[in-house]
């Protein structure tokens, strides 16, 4: 029988965007496999009840954490409560992040500047903190968040799939660096899933809805390849279409993107 990821990684899993989609969903695998959690995001009220319900259920640790991780300083105040908790961090999921759909020149530059602290910032801060720990203890395991917009560049969309590769390209470099430690990390890559972030993006361009999949499907697969794979993307369709772009030129792939991605007004 396979290991729980309690008994792979024991200890606790520290999850950004824990209050919405993916990263309710990674809570509530990672309780039901008997791992203490650190719940961050935003908005406290939902952390809480998600941290009391799984804690119930599962008769693990549950802490609601609150932190916007545009702050600068978010990788030393989220630090600060594990060690006042005593929790140690044992996988690092950094799955916050959010996007914006519309041309470049229309969005708003601030919020783009928050994509890149949110989206590439914050990951990159909060493995700083926790994963020299884990390679001196030689166990743990960090997931960093990307997306198929990651393969190819995505006008309408283009710096948030700007920071999608960016992950992207950080967790596959990190699973070079790691091999061998003890320490596993993978890249997850979904297409389009069932949560808040279209809704939050204002994304205008949506296939229909029997294409897109479930939070806990894109959570199977970074779990079946946690440990094997640098990367891992979620669905068939959607690794045939993050494979055409290495056969097709820069251009063409960068207008055929734009055609697909052009909202529907
Ligand atoms: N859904 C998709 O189709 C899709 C596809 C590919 C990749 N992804 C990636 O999957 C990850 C999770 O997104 P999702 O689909 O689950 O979206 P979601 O339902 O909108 O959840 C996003 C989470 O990020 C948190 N967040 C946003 N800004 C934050 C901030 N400043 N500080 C702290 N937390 C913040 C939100 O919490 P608060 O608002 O409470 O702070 C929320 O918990 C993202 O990295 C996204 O790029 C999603």
């Amino acid at each position: 029988m396979s290991k729980t990821l309690s008994e792979r990684y024991p200890g606790a899993a520290l999850i950004t965007g824990a209050s919405a989609g993916l990263g309710e969903a990674f809570a509530r695998r990672c309780a039901a496999e008997g791992m203490d959690l650190i719940l961050v995001a935003r908005r406290a009220e939902r952390l809480e009840e998600l941290a009391a319900e799984l804690q119930k259920a599962h008769g693990i640790r549950a802490h609601a954490v609150p932190q916007d991780l545009q702050e600068p300083d978010c990788h030393e105040k989220l630090k600060a409560s594990c060690d006042e908790l005593g929790l140690r961090v044992s996988m690092l999921i950094n799955n916050a992040g959010f996007g914006s759909h519309d041309l470049f020149h229309k969005v708003d530059i601030e919020t783009q500047l928050r994509m890149i602290d949110v989206n590439c910032r914050a990951p990159v801060a909060l493995t700083g903190v926790f994963l020299p720990s884990m390679l001196e203890r030689g166990n743990g395991a960090v997931v960093f968040l990307a997306s198929t917009a990651a393969y190819q560049p995505t006008p309408w969309f283009a710096t948030y799939g700007a920071t999608k590769t960016f992950d992207l390209m950080l967790g596959e470099a990190l699973w070079a660096e790691t091999r061998g430690t003890g320490v596993d990390v993978i890249a997850v890559s979904p297409g389009y899933t069932l949560t808040e972030f279209q809704a939050v993006a204002d994304v205008r361009a949506l296939p229909p809805k029997a294409l897109w999949a479930k939070p806990e499907a894109v959570v199977n697969t970074c779990f079946a390849n946690l440990g094997k794979k640098p990367s891992a993307i979620d669905g068939t369709l959607n690794a045939i279409a993050a494979f055409l772009p290495r056969i097709n030129s820069r251009k063409t792939v960068a207008a055929l993107a734009k055609g697909m991605l052009k909202p529907e007004r």
